[in-house]
């Protein structure tokens, strides 16, 4: 039989416990932000830039700055939390993928045939809908596109496409 003295006794062991795991918590939580990945920009400039070559309508470069420019683009806005441990490893491996894949501040001048299949990838993920990423829209409501917003982006994506598919024909022709 346990008396009234063993339970108070536990309950205070129990609470000690607790103590030291939310101490411990916030200690490793403290060591993890001594763990900052690199989150400078890089330059931007502005001949490599996408617009170099065919400025689209205000609309479109609104649309893609909003909703497309934080993870591929050298003008990421860095908000707060990318600053806090873990969340920020994500966020930066996240924009180091974007940007790897599609960057607008680094175009494919030079070469007619990626810049087609950069159009034409932006096109497939707007249409499917797979880009803007949910869990950055779920916090970026202004990066969230309308049906309009979609609409706008994948005709000038497909104008794009010919635009560069009748460029690469003239130079074959020569
Ligand atoms: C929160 C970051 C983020 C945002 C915002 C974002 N992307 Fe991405 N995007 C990624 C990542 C990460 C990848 C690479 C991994 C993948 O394909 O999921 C990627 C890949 C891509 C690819 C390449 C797919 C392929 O087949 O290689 C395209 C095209 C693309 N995104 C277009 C867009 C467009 C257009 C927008 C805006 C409407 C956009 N993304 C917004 C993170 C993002």
């Amino acid at each position: 039989m346990r008396d009234g003295g063993d339970l108070r006794r536990e309950r205070h062991v129990v609470k000690a416990k607790a103590k030291r795991i939310f101490i411990g918590l916030i200690v490793v939580g403290a060591l993890l932000q001594l763990v900052q990945p690199d989150r400078v920009n890089p330059a931007v400039e502005p001949a490599r830039d996408w617009l170099a070559s065919n400025a689209p309508p205000a609309r479109v470069v609104g649309s893609l700055r909003a909703a497309c420019y934080d993870c591929h683009s050298n003008e990421t806005k860095w908000p707060w939390y990318s600053r806090v441990s873990p969340v920020s490893w994500w966020i930066v491996d996240h924009i180091k993928d974007g940007r790897k894949h599609l960057n607008f501040s680094d175009w494919p001048h030079d070469n007619p045939r990626k810049a087609r299949s950069r159009w034409q990838n932006i096109q497939d993920e707007i249409e499917s809908g797979g880009m803007p990423l949910k869990s950055y829209t779920w916090i970026h409501s202004e990066a969230r596109l309308s049906t309009t917003d979609r609409a706008e982006l994948t005709e000038w994506a497909d104008a794009e496409v010919k635009r560069l598919n009748q460029l690469m024909a003239e130079s074959d022709g020569k």
